[in-house]
């Protein structure tokens, strides 16, 4: 009963919170907003910065901005990024290298998996800043003088791919697997492989591709 009863005065204490903070909330912003209006007006012009997260990295202060340095497929790339920009987000538009796709964005589907010191990793969840100093390896990275990785030359074979959309991800995953492994079982790729989605659903090429037609479980 006393549990429920402070559970009760919780509840109630809540909503009061609650209802300060949005009435205090609406009108501190309603008065930002003058405050934000008058400053745009006075600049002599309106701007737009596109935030959350389509910012304009122009847009951000430079408090918020950091200086980092970037080994990807064995370039070094000197770059001011946006402290929040994720991994992908520079890869991507930074440094124009879009094989790593945008998918969940919440580290769920693979589309994005790039190699960060040989391993797998989500680079949608990945903050940018926190990669530096180490490899990063792209799809874009794995041809040799114009001769593709036979990794990328087996899903091509097996045809391995309908939409395409998530194959430079499965790629890179089955790039780092078969560097650990160089003869896996199905049961190993499927399992190295899980948190790459493929919404077309060819996975049983994809698994072809990469154990070589090898059925062995
Ligand atoms: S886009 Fe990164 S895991 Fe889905
Ligand atoms: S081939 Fe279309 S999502 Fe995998």
């Amino acid at each position: 009963m006393a549990v429920l009863s402070t559970a009760g005065n919780a509840a109630t204490m809540t909503k009061d919170t609650a209802r300060r903070h949005r009435t205090s909330f609406t009108r501190r912003n309603f008065l930002k907003g003058l405050g934000a209006l008058s400053a745009t007006v006075s600049a002599g012009g309106l701007t737009f910065p596109v935030l959350a997260d389509g910012t304009e990295a122009a847009a951000i202060p430079a408090e918020y901005r950091a200086s980092l340095v970037l080994r990807v497929n064995d370039s070094v790339h000197r770059l001011q990024v946006p402290n929040r920009a994720t991994l992908l987000d520079v890869l991507r538009d930074e440094l124009g290298l879009t094989g790593a796709k945008p998918a969940c964005s919440e580290g769920h589907c693979g589309a994005c998996t790039v190699l960060v010191d040989r391993q797998p990793v989500y680079s949608c969840s990945q903050l940018a800043v926190l990669i530096e100093g180490r490899d990063v390896l792209t799809v874009e990275g794995l041809e040799k003088n114009g001769k593709l990785d036979p990794v990328q030359q087996a899903f091509i074979d097996a045809d391995a791919m309908q939409c395409g959309y998530c194959i430079p991800g499965q790629i890179m995953s089955a790039r780092a697997l078969l560097d650990a492994n160089p003869s896996p079982g199905t049961d190993e790729v499927r399992k190295a492989m899980c948190g790459n989605i493929c919404r077309c659903g060819a996975y049983m090429n994809i698994l072809k591709a990469v154990t070589g037609g090898r059925q062995d479980g």
